[in-house]
């Protein structure tokens, strides 16, 4: 597969099979999110992978209890992950330039990304999800009060279809040179 066809492979997965995910292959998500550039290294993520069948009920019930209404798949997902927002330590110079926290989110998102086009490549389906009570979750995993679940991730194999992607036109999203509004 080209780098290409990966990304068109991964799509929001909302169903599921149930067939076990190995943790194998769960680490070797994580090894791909390890991989993700972080300002200044800072590497500000943990996964708390969520294989346990009781723990992933109860924390997919909290998911499915969003205000949104939407994610009740979440309750049927063989793993859940939460993804961890870590403090983000900048090298001295950066900080102050800009809120730790900035730079941290876009950190997260990076991983996140690494981790869902590993599954894909493994013939994993994944949906990030962040309608959910966050709180909730912190106490359902026990973190420490520091800590925040920044977005939660549901994995498993795939029982729906392949979509089409529903995307921007490519001159609609980029110009060379200026800006075209
Ligand atoms: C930060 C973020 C939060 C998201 N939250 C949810 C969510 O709570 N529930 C859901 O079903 N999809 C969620 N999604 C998935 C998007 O709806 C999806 O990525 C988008 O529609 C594009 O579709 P695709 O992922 O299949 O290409 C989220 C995606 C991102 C990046």
């Amino acid at each position: 597969m080209t780098f290409l066809e990966l990304a068109r492979t991964r799509q929001s997965d909302r169903a599921f099979t149930t067939q076990a995910v190995r943790r194998e292959d769960l680490l070797t998500c994580v090894q791909a999110a390890q991989l993700a550039p972080s300002a200044c290294n800072s590497q500000p993520w943990k996964f708390v992978i969520i294989d346990d069948a009781a723990l992933v009920k109860q924390v997919g019930t909290m998911i499915a209890n969003n205000p949104l209404g939407i994610n009740k798949f979440a309750e049927t997902a063989p793993v859940l992950v939460a993804v961890v927002e870590e403090p983000a330590v900048l090298m001295a110079k950066a900080q102050g330039t800009v809120p730790n926290d900035r730079w941290a989110k876009f950190d997260l998102g990076s991983a996140t990304e690494h981790f869902c086009l590993q599954a894909a490549e493994l013939g994993l389906g994944t949906c990030i999800m962040g309608a959910f009570d966050s709180e909730a979750i912190n106490a359902a995993l026990d973190l420490p009060k520091d800590r925040n679940v920044f977005i939660m991730l549901a994995v498993g194999y795939p029982s729906g279809n392949t979509r089409t992607k529903v995307r921007k036109e490519v001159d609609k999203i980029c110009s060379f040179n200026r800006y075209e509004g």
